[in-house]
């Protein structure tokens, strides 16, 4: 199977967890995977809160009534991907840029299910470049500080954030303490949110594979 096939695997596996009400819907191509198949049963829920303009664009396109955080309160659900994810369920995501709202509503929903082809998990976070969304005038003085800490960061050039911010992707930090380095992290002025999601990890992986979809919970 495609990583791309085994990645709607996921999507389709992550129905199981939409039992009515709004739910949370992140970012990304196995997002987009649970989008079209939420659209299947469109009629169990109220709508959706989503956390990037793309998302909320193909919601819209199946004619899934996009809410206002500030108008919905907790969230049962939030259905997202992940870059990646350790056996503790603690992620690295922010590859498409999302990150910031996509940590918004996972801290503001009930339960998050991160779903992502097998080859996400990880024993150790840091081989994919870490996302930081940071203040474009804070650029330099976030990245001088980024490789205090170990790392390589890289400004992710012609990209902005929905937010209208830029994002530093930072190679070589091999992540041991997830929660510490993303508090470390999130303690710089001028970050606005690491792809580090340790504080708020996921409850629920379910992992698209040869054998059929997987269920992991954090060990
Ligand atoms: C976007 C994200 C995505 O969840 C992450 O990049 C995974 O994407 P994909 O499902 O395309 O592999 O964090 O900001």
């Amino acid at each position: 199977m495609t990583a791309d096939e085994l990645k709607q695997q996921a999507a389709k596996a992550a129905l199981e967890y939409v039992k009515g009400g709004i739910i949370g819907v992140g970012t990304g191509s196995t997002v987009n995977h649970f989008i079209d198949y939420l659209a299947t049963v469109k009629g169990k829920i109220d709508g959706a809160v989503s956390s990037s303009d793309a998302s909320t664009e193909r919601l819209k396109s199946h004619g899934i009534q996009v809410s206002d955080l500030n108008a919905t309160g907790e969230l049962e659900v939030y259905i997202d991907g992940a870059d990646e994810s350790d056996h503790y369920l603690n992620l690295i995501k922010g590859g498409g840029g999302a990150l910031t709202r996509e940590k918004i509503i996972a801290g503001a929903s009930k339960k998050f299910v991160c779903i992502a082809d097998e080859s996400k998990l990880v024993d150790v976070l840091g081989n994919f470049p870490l996302p930081v969304e940071v203040i474009p005038m804070a650029r330099s003085h976030v990245a001088r500080q980024l490789v205090k800490l170990g790392g390589t960061p890289v400004w992710r050039e012609n990209f902005f954030t929905d937010n209208g911010n830029v994002i530093l992707d930072v190679h070589n930090l091999e992540i041991m303490q997830p929660m510490e380095t993303e508090q470390k992290i999130n303690a710089i002025a001028g970050v606005v949110t690491t792809g580090i999601f340790a504080l708020r990890g996921a409850d629920v992986l379910i992992l698209g594979s040869e054998e059929g979809p997987k269920t992991i919970l954090p060990k």
